[in-house]
């Protein structure tokens, strides 16, 4: 559908361009070009990219644009935005944009209008965690809830966290919001630590609300609860953010304590929905209202844009030039401020769970590898741990730098310390691209060459609605490198085969040679099962 035999020609163009370029040096591309600076940056909100220490020049951009074009995607943003089914092997839109439209907008979705339900949930979430904020929701026994527990995983947890902690400076300060994933018990006890049942409440987000994970943790959280509070009380205590309320309904939740997620989101683009409700709680519906401001800017933006200066574009642009052409199998994200410490892992979820897939899904086979790695850690830290191997290393990482020219107090000190984190940004961009330069009398061991890409987004102080602007530039340069690779960025069926695999394997662990698939039990037999006897000798002997 958004492909074309075009594709394959300009695709060898790149190929051909790709060996000149790799010809030149990061030094002559700038010599070459004394505006490359400006001809490669542009503004996109209030943010600033800035590609010029790409190891690109304009015939790339123009043959990446016109890749990008025959893969048509504005059509395909337009398509998205408006409810259509883009989502084709799960035949569904992916509708996230719509969270975010302003209130009187009119999306359609089989003929109905989806804007009055998003705003009913809207409205219902501004209510209860104006509720929660104002000491007003009660617990059974009657005690203010001050501290809520966010259960979830994937989707239905990196979001909330990245957000809230990128936020902390908004949060409310008498309410701690805390957050488990993990199946390992020792998680959910160290989060319940010092918290008292009775002001406690649970969030339990899984749009599917049949994630192993997450149920396991929601029983564990009653048994917890029914230590002080009676069974008949537990509801009171337990919300539920789900796309299947009957489910929820079902394991004890009530009604009222259910939020909706629509069957159109994906659980890696829903923050904007009842799965931002933790981060409602902290900052409150004013604040989190910005926060969909910021998405709703960068969302017509990139829809209307063209392709200079539309940053999401060129940045999922960039992305297909280095992986697809330059082979660069990595990129490292390395945010200059330590309230953006969860933004890596967040966007390994949105770039890797979207992007991680060889099943293009037109004619056209683009025959190279698609997809980054997505890793990073906050700089000026992660200077001083891998940046040896980002200068000197055998393989070239590109590097995305985020930058905040503000802090958040104005204070003389605070502003000093800004200064410094973005010098550091940039004295890495700079080393990273022009190396050590032409000094002679320098030992091989000191020498570095550069030539090592980077792209860095600068923005204004890190509020609500520049975050939501980032969160929005990065969901649709995921997506726009999908529709371009021909991979659909919506679906993740290769987490399925483990999840269903790992059931099976439980069983066995508790109960050996219980009825099992034999073809699976064959390809086990080399390794797994004597995995499985070991485990059960350690087992049985540590207890
Ligand atoms: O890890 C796979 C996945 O399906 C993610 O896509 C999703 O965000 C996560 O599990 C959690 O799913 P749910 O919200 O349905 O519990």
């Amino acid at each position: 559908m958004y492909s074309s035999s075009n594709k394959n020609q300009i695709w060898s163009s790149l190929e051909e361009h790709c060996k000149e370029i790799s010809k030149k040096s990061l030094i002559e591309l700038f010599n070459e070009n004394p505006e490359r600076s400006t001809d490669f940056s542009t503004s996109f909100g209030d943010l600033w990219v800035d590609i010029s220490k790409q190891i690109i020049d304009s015939k790339t951009i123009q043959l990446l644009s016109d890749l990008a074009e025959e893969s048509k995607i504005n059509q395909f943003f337009e398509d998205m935005m408006t409810g259509s089914p883009v989502n084709l092997t799960e035949k569904k839109p992916a509708l996230h944009t719509a969270l975010r439209a302003p209130k009187d907008s009119k999306i359609l979705v089989d003929g109905k209008d989806v804007v009055p339900s998003i705003s009913e949930t809207l409205e219902k979430m501004e209510k209860f965690s104006h509720n929660i904020r104002n000491g007003k929701l009660l617990g059974s026994t009657g005690a203010p809830i001050t501290s809520v527990v966010a259960l979830g995983i994937g989707g239905s947890n990196l979001g909330s966290v990245m957000a809230l902690k990128a936020l902390s400076k908004f949060a409310h300060s008498e309410i701690t919001i805390k957050f488990c994933s993990s199946i390992d018990a020792v998680d959910l006890d160290q989060t319940l630590d010092q918290l008292n049942p009775e002001t406690t409440i649970f969030l339990v987000t899984s749009k599917s609300f049949n994630t192993k994970e997450t149920l396991l943790l929601m029983e564990n959280a009653k048994k917890w609860l029914e230590g002080s509070i009676v069974a008949t009380g537990l509801s009171k205590h337990l919300v539920g953010i789900t796309n299947f309320r009957d489910k929820a309904i079902n394991c004890g939740l009530e009604g009222s304590m259910v939020f909706d997620i629509p069957d159109w989101v994906g659980g890696r683009f829903s923050l904007s929905s009842a799965a931002g409700l933790a981060l409602m709680i902290s900052i409150g519906a004013d604040e989190f209202s910005n926060l969909l401001s910021g998405m709703n800017l960068i969302d017509n933006k990139t829809a209307s844009e063209s392709f200079e200066s539309n940053g999401a574009l060129l940045l999922a642009l960039t992305d297909i030039w280095n992986r697809s052409f330059l082979d660069y199998p990595t990129m490292a994200v390395i945010p200059y401020s330590s309230q953006m410490s969860d933004f890596p892992p967040y966007l390994q979820q949105l770039m890797m769970e979207s992007l991680g897939k060889n099943n293009q899904n037109d004619e056209h086979e683009l025959g190279s590898s698609i997809g980054s790695v997505v890793w990073g850690a906050t700089g000026t830290e992660s200077q001083h741990a891998f940046f040896q191997f980002l200068h000197q290393g055998t393989d070239v990482v590109p590097c995305e730098m985020l930058g905040f020219s503000s802090s958040y107090e104005d204070s003389r000190q605070e502003q000093q310390q800004q200064h410094s984190l973005f010098a550091n940004l940039l004295a890495q961009s700079e080393a990273l691209a022009f190396g050590s330069g032409t000094e002679e009398d320098l030992i091989p061991e000191k020498k570095l060459k550069g030539n090592r890409p980077s792209t860095v987004i600068l923005a204004p102080k890190l509020t609500p609605f520049i975050l939501g602007q980032l969160i929005s530039l990065y969901e649709h340069r995921t997506v726009a490198s999908g529709v371009i690779w021909g991979v659909n960025p919506f679906d993740q069926w290769g987490v399925e085969l483990g999840k269903s695999i790992a059931t099976d394997i439980e069983l066995e662990l508790h109960e050996p040679s219980s009825s099992r698939s034999t073809d699976l039990q064959r390809m086990r037999n080399s390794s797994n099962e004597v995995l499985m006897e070991r485990f059960r000798i350690l087992r049985d002997y540590s207890q």
